[in-house]
């Protein structure tokens, strides 16, 4: 890997385009002048705190607010009856569901929404909920989602006149062309049918800063501002203007400083609909923010998905067919986030890295008494489930046939003439190459030394020796990102395509103003990047405004790296729209014809063999805005916009390699080192396409090893805290091994594909691939996640941990 700081200075020998430049965001971020929801204080401002449910499902005999209401100190209490004396007691979700803002009938999950305090300080507030006397009546929870559709199971959405827990059934591919492949393969000598089940565990995003907003509501003008954690700040207006009918141009969300989104930050949560009814009730800005608990137990969570793999291989190891069934867990309301058609997400791209035959999935979605969600936890919509799912049957699929993971790979893997390939369930991917890919990770690894040191460790263990047994865990994952043609992809209804904005000002410095949202992805640098590629100039001299809908085009917002395929290319697009303007601003300067010039990457158009005869992008915006005469039908001022539909999702790819030793004795496991090679594309910004990919290796980390949202039989939330829900740490991360391959999108107009969620989505397979190679020795096929020395221990013993 490259030194960040030689990165740094070869961007600074190049500050024109690409390249490892510092983040521009860093100055006020490293400083703790970054400005988040919490931070912002406004003139008058109360603070909102919201009442939850002790139990997972029971029903609200009665509320009594009367104690609350009568402390000096709080100015609200509202209730679900409130709010459905204004239709706001129940919203719809980003899954044509809906949920109760604050319940008014029964409670669903722990957690839930049940009263909202406003009073002049947050602990008055929190102060208050104490006095709000709620009699519940229990009733039987249902929480284990694969007893959910059993007969004579309590119905939880008895709201929408349901008789049973079942939400929907969704099923992409071929079914009879797979059945009839696995028919054969069951029939041949050659051939063999693998299956094994596992369980995607429920999982939360847990970013830094919880969920919080504040509204404020001006009773003169009308107008309504919310800052708002949101990954979506457009979406969100849109929405509230349709849920509440308030007037759109009298809505503005602001998403100021994002503390971490990670798909966390994608929906609208009741309390941030109970803080706008906070303020319209009493006339003044009201806060709510919630707690490290809150969030983690009633704020969407991820996965949750139960899956049978089977896959249809030639004992020499050809994968000829997958199928796959989903028992998916959407808890109490189907709040999960997605485009509209695709209730499983991007599931469908479960055919992985490899040419197939055919293939078929089903899957079931059910409630439970568990909180809403299945939200893109750093994924494009359920693509880690579908690249956890094939990775780990391929390696279940080396297990039994006595092959090495690594051969099976390359010799599935589709090869680079392929592309553009159309999967079995029909995504077109748009370029990659495999076998280079995973070679160029191999190689790095030193993978046969590594096999031969594991021989060794093995034989020594057999021997009777007391030794930490390594295991070698491979992944080859294809994310399908930059969601998305908006023929096929909508979010409630609104197309997911996204504006840009350009303005050069006179001086030559630019403003470039964009629709998605950065959590700490580094936007404000990259987007410059990009657009000063573009335009010739520096990045430091184009400013990047986002986070603001009243100071930005609509866009669907930030998640399932769809930020530099959508934006990016809308950023690309609407910085050469400016260009080609420049270009007959710069031939009037020039009186020349402008067919007669041609662009300099150094920033300027010139006359054609004439190096004499150029101008600047600064000069050509300085004369845009003067009274130099310009064609008939051609306006002054150096500006353009656009709204890029992407034509396909980018399909970034990448190799992993973990290494692990594993100690039989207590099933600790330590990761000893990890090799991640992506590739997604044209980098614009590689050092921090490097931070992107070690903060998703962690995640990965950390989802393989000791992350899971577990509840007890009752429905009580077993991982509300952090005590319970561990997320990695430096100690846990070894130093990252990282490489490249640079395949470039050919549809994107700069060429990259996303990387955002790369490393969170190939991750977690490597590493359990990894733990239960180092399990061979115990005859360990299989071990679900979160890998704790508990389940590790009990696979060692035969008794793998089921959940
Ligand atoms: O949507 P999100 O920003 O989460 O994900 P992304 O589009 O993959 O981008 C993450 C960060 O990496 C952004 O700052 C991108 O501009 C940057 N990036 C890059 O420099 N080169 C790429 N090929 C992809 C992303």
């Amino acid at each position: 890997m490259q030194n960040p700081s030689d990165q740094v200075r070869a961007a600074e020998e190049t500050p024109r385009g690409y390249g490892s430049m510092k983040r521009k965001e860093d100055a006020r971020f490293v400083r703790g002048r970054g400005q988040y929801v919490d931070d912002i204080v406004l003139p008058r401002m109360l603070h909102g705190a919201v009442l939850r449910s002790p139990l997972a499902h029971a029903r609200i005999v009665s509320i009594d607010t009367s104690a609350a209401e009568a402390h000096p100190r709080v100015h609200a209490v509202i209730t679900g009856e409130t709010l459905a004396g204004l239709g706001l007691a129940w919203m719809p979700t980003l899954s044509n569901d809906v949920q109760a803002v604050l319940a008014t009938d029964k409670v669903r999950f722990q957690g839930q929404e049940v009263a909202f305090v406003v009073a002049d300080d947050k602990y008055t507030a929190r102060d208050a909920l104490g006095l709000i006397d709620v009699e519940y009546e229990p009733l039987d929870p249902v929480i284990d989602a694969k007893q959910a559709l059993a007969e004579g199971m309590p119905v939880i959405r008895d709201d929408k006149d349901k008789t049973d827990n079942h939400i929907f059934d969704w099923e992409s591919g071929d079914r009879a062309r797979t059945d009839a492949i696995f028919a054969e393969a069951e029939a041949a000598d050659d051939q063999v049918v693998v299956v094994e089940d596992m369980l995607y565990p429920r999982v939360h995003p847990a970013p830094l800063e919880t969920c919080g907003s504040i509204a404020d509501m001006d009773p003169v003008s009308g107008k309504l501002t919310i800052y708002t954690t949101t990954q979506a700040p457009h979406a969100h207006r849109t929405l509230y203007a349709l849920v509440a009918g308030l007037p759109e141009h009298k809505l503005r969300v602001v998403s100021p400083d994002i503390g971490g989104g990670f798909g966390n930050k994608v929906g609208i949560y009741p309390g941030y609909v109970c803080s706008i009814v906070g303020s319209i009730v009493t006339g003044r800005p009201v806060k709510w923010m919630e707690d490290r608990s809150e969030n983690l137990m009633s704020t969407s969570f991820a996965r949750d998905y139960h899956m049978r793999g089977e896959v249809a291989v030639t004992r020499d190891g050809k994968i000829r067919a997958v199928r796959v069934h989903v028992l998916a867990d959407h808890g109490a309301f189907n709040g999960t986030a997605q485009p509209t058609a695709f209730p499983a997400g991007f599931f469908g791209v479960f055919t992985g890295s490899y040419d197939l035959e055919a293939a078929h999935c089903g899957v079931t979605g059910v409630y439970t008494n568990k909180a809403s969600g299945g939200v893109a936890y750093a994924c494009s919509f359920r693509i880690t489930e579908a690249v956890y799912l094939i990775e780990r049957m391929v390696d279940v699929v080396a297990h039994d046939l006595g092959l090495d993971p690594a051969e099976l790979r390359m010799r599935n893997l589709l090869r680079p003439e392929q592309f553009p390939y159309e999967t079995a369930t029909g995504w077109v991917y748009d370029s990659g190459d495999y076998p280079r890919t995973l070679q160029v990770a191999l190689d790095k690894a030193g993978y046969g030394d590594l096999r031969a040191e594991q021989a060794e460790l093995r034989r020594r263990h057999d021997a009777g020796e007391r030794v930490k047994l390594m295991g070698i865990g491979l992944s080859f994952f294809t994310e399908a990102v930059g969601a998305g043609p908006r023929r096929t992809m909508d979010i409630m209804g609104l197309g997911m395509a996204d504006g840009a904005e350009l303005r050069v000002h006179p001086t030559g410095k630019a403003v470039l103003r964009i629709s998605v949202q950065s959590q700490g992805q580094g936007h404000e640098t990259t987007f410059a990047q990009i657009a000063a590629k573009e335009l010739g100039i520096s990045p430091d001299d184009v400013e990047v405004v986002h986070g603001d809908s009243d100071q930005t085009p609509f866009g669907l917002g930030t998640y399932g790296s769809r930020s530099t395929p959508v934006s990016g290319a809308a950023t690309a697009m609407v910085a050469r729209k400016v260009r080609e303007r420049a270009k007959i601003v710069a031939a009037a300067m020039m009186e020349v014809s402008v067919e007669d010039l041609e662009w300099q990457e150094t920033g300027r158009w010139q006359v054609a063999g004439d190096p004499d005869a150029s101008v600047s992008m600064a000069e050509i915006a300085m004369a845009s805005h003067s009274n130099l005469e310009l064609p008939e039908g051609v306006e002054g001022h150096l500006d353009a916009t656009v709204v890029y539909n992407p034509p396909n999702l980018t399909y970034p790819c990448g190799a992993y390699l973990c290494v692990v030793d594993v100690d039989p004795g207590t099933g600790d496991v330590d990761v000893r080192r990890f090799v991640a090679v992506d590739d997604c594309g044209v980098r614009i910004n590689p050092m921090i396409v490097e931070g992107q990919v070690h903060g998703g290796l962690a995640d990965g980390v950390g989802m393989a090893l000791m992350q899971g949202i577990a509840f007890d039989l009752d429905g009580n939330c077993l991982g509300g805290s952090m005590m319970d829900y561990l997320l990695p740490t430096s100690l846990e991360c070894p130093s990252w091994e990282l490489g490249e391959t640079v395949t470039p999108s050919p549809h994107h107009p700069i060429g990259a594909k996303g990387v955002g969620e790369s490393a969170t989505v190939g991750s977690p397979p490597a590493v359990v691939n990894a733990v239960v190679d180092a399990l061979a020795p115990f005859g360990v096929r299989h071990a679900d996640m979160p890998l704790t020395p508990a389940a590790v221990w009990s696979a060692a013993q035969g008794r793998p941990l089921r959940t």
